[in-house]
């Protein structure tokens, strides 16, 4: 593959935009070559930032049609509101071009799942297509996610997935779109948890019965929830408990704990700062820097920090006012990912479908809450539920 003989085109010029943009040009074999935003003064303030770093300026254009009709775009980047996704990524694929769509997928669980069937069949004709699941890559998920391959943790029997994070009046007020259900899709828990609910699903498996409940309890003037807690009961008969909130001030952490019969681990914002196994010896961990007690893995207390070796086309802006500042390692690591897809002919790590089902499990939540009694998590993938119209519990 030689330098630059992919283009991106990259729609959405906003805060994740922005982000993109940094991490396509700072990889050789991409190029940015058109940004998109119906806001012209957004994309040209990102194709004037890609300019100063001392690459070509991309085209900018209001419509994702005008720059699909370049034949130099090969890869459509979605940065987009969410509920803008689908209709996005499909249009790329129709015009034959590979996708990278922001999480979530979408906000509709008929175009996701749609979109999942597309994208099957565009991989059989080499298109690639993934959804941004930045934490599957993180040093922490893929120790644990071996460790469970090796059976290291025994019988799996429970998970705690919690995201207790604060974002002030001012994040939902910061654009239109934000807290509705037709756009942003959800609260707490399709915005900040989705990430652990993603995880929740790669190291537990296919969910069975989901029960939940969701309030709006500290923010006024948005639809969806702010705090969100389900129970979990998955095909191998783990249990899981589900937490997210954006009510959580000052932002506490993200923790993922998962417990089985022979060890256990903790990943705490994105670091495993615990890792238990009785088995011997120690599962071999030790490329990623995992240091183990004795030789063996018992007790065993880390705290990893992933290693930045990639670099950005431009230094990161600060993070808008109430957000978190995001660590792009994990991104760049599915571009990486995405690029030796394409280059290879073969098929991304995360893709449409896994995507799709983290979004119908966070839907079975809702509907759960909304319906106040427990639904099958199959009902939801295969649109039993498609048209309730949800809403929280408890609205302050
Ligand atoms: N992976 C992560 O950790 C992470 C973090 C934050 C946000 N996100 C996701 O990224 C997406 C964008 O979030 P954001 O914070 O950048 O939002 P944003 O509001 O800052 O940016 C969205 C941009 O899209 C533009 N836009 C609107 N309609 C468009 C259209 N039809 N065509 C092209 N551009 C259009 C807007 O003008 C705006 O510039 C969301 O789906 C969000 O969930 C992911």
């Amino acid at each position: 593959m030689s330098d630059g003989n992919i283009g991106v085109a990259l729609v959405g010029s906003g805060a994740m935009g922005t982000v993109h943009a940094a991490i396509a040009s700072g990889i050789d074999a991409l190029q940015v070559v058109a940004v998109v935003d119906p806001i012209a003064e957004s994309s040209a303030r990102l194709a004037a930032r890609l300019e100063a770093a001392g690459f070509r300026r991309p085209r900018e254009c209001v419509t994702l049609e005008e720059a699909l009709s370049s034949a130099d775009v090969h890869l459509v980047v979605i940065t987009t509101p969410s509920g803008l996704h689908v209709s996005q990524a499909t249009m790329a694929l129709q015009s034959r071009r590979h996708v990278i769509v922001e999480k979530p997928l979408d906000v509709d669980i008929a175009r996701a799942r749609s979109m999942a069937d597309r994208a099957a069949h565009a991989a059989m004709e080499g298109l690639v297509a993934s959804v941004i699941s930045q934490h599957r890559y993180d040093t922490a998920t893929v120790i644990v996610a071996d460790a469970l391959k090796a059976q290291a943790f025994g019988r799996v029997t429970s998970a705690i997935a919690s995201t207790a994070w604060w974002r002030p009046q001012s994040y939902y007020d910061s654009a239109d779109w934000r807290g509705t259900w037709a756009l942003d899709g959800g609260g707490a828990l399709m915005n900040q948890g989705v990430h652990n609910v993603d995880l929740l699903l790669s190291f537990l498996g296919r969910p069975v019965e989901v029960s939940g409940q969701m309030a709006l309890l500290s923010h006024r003037s948005i639809e969806v929830e702010d705090s969100v807690v389900a129970a979990i009961r998955f095909e191998s008969g783990a249990l899981a408990s589900l937490h997210a909130t954006t009510a959580a001030y000052p932002g506490l952490a993200t923790r993922l704990h998962v417990m089985g019969s022979l060890g256990s681990a903790i990943i705490e914002d994105d670091l495993l700062t615990y890792f238990h196994t009785a088995v011997t010896p120690g599962i071999d961990v030790g490329p990623m820097g995992l240091t183990s007690a004795e030789g063996n893995n018992a007790g065993t207390v880390i705290v990893n920090a992933d290693e930045g070796d990639y670099r950005l086309g431009f230094p990161l802006p600060p993070a808008p006012s109430g957000q978190y500042s995001l660590d792009p390692t994990s991104h760049h690591r599915q571009y990486m990912d995405v690029v030796s897809a394409i280059a290879s002919g073969g098929q991304p790590q995360v893709t449409m479908q896994q995507a799709f089902e983290a979004m119908a499990l966070i839907r079975s939540v809702y509907v759960a809450s909304t319906l106040r009694r427990p639904v099958l998590f199959v009902d939801v993938l295969t649109g039993k539920y498609d048209d309730v119209e949800l809403a929280p519990n408890h609205i302050n």
